[in-house]
């Protein structure tokens, strides 16, 4: 018998509903985190442990994502993430196949020398202690982690009826329908940059540093949202796909011009105003294309997640559209929302559920699989 067949025989043994213990491990940008999940007799998921380290502070200086710092910082923290999830998890020094069933790493889509990390790691603790390892994609633990739960959050909803899920990060702005587990059908992308981007990019003009989303939000409270007029693109047009680029330019040649007319201090009394103003842009946006969304599916269940859904002017105005129109809106605690093992580890239980397990020779993408978002129909 070869080892993945002996791992394979151990997959089979398990049956689809009992509880089943995973290790998830995500480093497909720029966050390194761990997490042990477990599902319970209902299927639930709670998380047992979930720790991350960020990257921030090493990416700042050159104000983006460096591809090379972030594979050398994911392969400096991960051994020590791994043992502290397992600590915190109460499993210190039992990571065996007794009490882990399985282990999920995303495999895609990623920056490929941030994945190889992840996926090596995993391959090697999968063949060292017979657990079997499953390949995720990032963007369904996304669609996936409203239905996490831990001792201070629990989904109102579970996954068997249709639900809209807007994904909204710093590497995608997508629109799906999901109808279960495994079928997501996208509705609608953007064709250029994604909402986290275009916040990021228009903090560091502004000179808030990166990544500037969360430092832009907090200013824009302070700002008049109407002071500054930014384009909306799209809006009208009758279908899901969302358009940044033209936010960001406007953005830059409305930055350039102030900064020609006004002196440093100025300027810097402007920025509330302009974040505000820049800020609602963006959110119209986004609500503009969940509204079509919901008016032409009828669908009333409603998640947002990835981490734009920390933008607390979006929040805001989905909470209003929600009790407005009498939807069921979900958005997930932030821990959820931004990258995260957990999420990841949601879609590897039931994926393992399902009997699905990757062999050794799975290897990182930068792409999701065609496959992946085929919205259930081919499967
Ligand atoms: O999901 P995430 O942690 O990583 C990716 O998969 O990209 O999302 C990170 C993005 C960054 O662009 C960051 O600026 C943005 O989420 N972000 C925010 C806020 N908090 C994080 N954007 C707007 N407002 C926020 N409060
Ligand atoms: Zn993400």
């Amino acid at each position: 018998m070869t080892e993945s067949s002996e791992i394979n025989k151990s997959l089979s043994e398990k049956s689809v509903h009992s509880v089943v213990r995973c290790l998830a491990i995500e480093t497909s940008c720029d966050d390194t985190s761990v997490a042990v999940v477990e599902s319970d007799v209902q299927g639930d998921v709670f998380v047992r442990s979930l720790v991350s380290a960020n990257q921030d502070a090493a990416h700042a200086p050159y104000g983006g994502i460096v591809p090379e710092i972030a594979c050398r910082n994911h392969s400096m923290h991960l051994l020590f993430l791994l043992e502290q999830a397992l600590e915190k998890a109460n499993l210190k020094s039992k990571l065996s196949s007794d009490s882990i069933d399985c282990i999920a790493v995303t495999n895609r889509p990623g920056l490929v020398g941030s994945l190889i990390v992840g996926l090596m790691t995993a391959k090697s603790l999968s063949q060292s202690q017979k657990i079997p390892f499953i390949g995720v994609n990032h963007l369904e633990g996304h669609i996936v982690a409203p239905f996490l739960s831990d001792e201070s959050y629990k989904p109102r909803w579970k996954m068997d009826q249709p639900f809209l899920s807007l994904a909204v990060s710093g590497g995608h702005s997508t629109l799906y329908l999901v109808h279960g587990f495994s079928q997501y059908e996208v509705l609608g992308a953007t064709l250029d940059d994604a909402a986290g981007e275009a916040f990021d990019k228009f903090a560091k003009m502004i000179g808030l540093g990166f990544p500037g989303g969360a430092q832009l939000d907090r200013l824009a409270k302070a700002g008049n949202n109407k002071a500054y007029e930014f384009p909306r693109s799209m809006v009208k047009e009758d279908n899901y796909l969302m358009s940044f680029s033209g936010l960001k330019a406007s953005g830059q040649r409305m930055v350039e011009q102030l900064k020609k007319e006004l002196s440093p201090e100025e300027f810097h009394k402007r920025q509330a105003d302009l974040c505000a103003s820049y800020q609602e842009a963006a959110v119209d946006m986004l609500m503009a294309k969940l509204d079509r969304a919901f008016v032409k599916t009828g669908i009333r269940r409603v998640s947002i997640t990835g981490g734009v859904s920390a933008n607390s002017r979006l929040r805001e105005r989905a909470e209003q559209w929600a009790q407005q129109k009498g939807i069921d809106l979900q958005i997930p605690p932030l821990r959820f929302c931004t990258d995260n093992a957990a999420m990841i580890g949601l879609a590897g239980v039931m994926r393992f559920q399902q009997g699905q397990i990757s062999s050794l020779d799975l290897g990182p993408s930068p792409n999701s699989y065609d496959s992946d978002f085929q919205g259930g129909k081919n499967r």
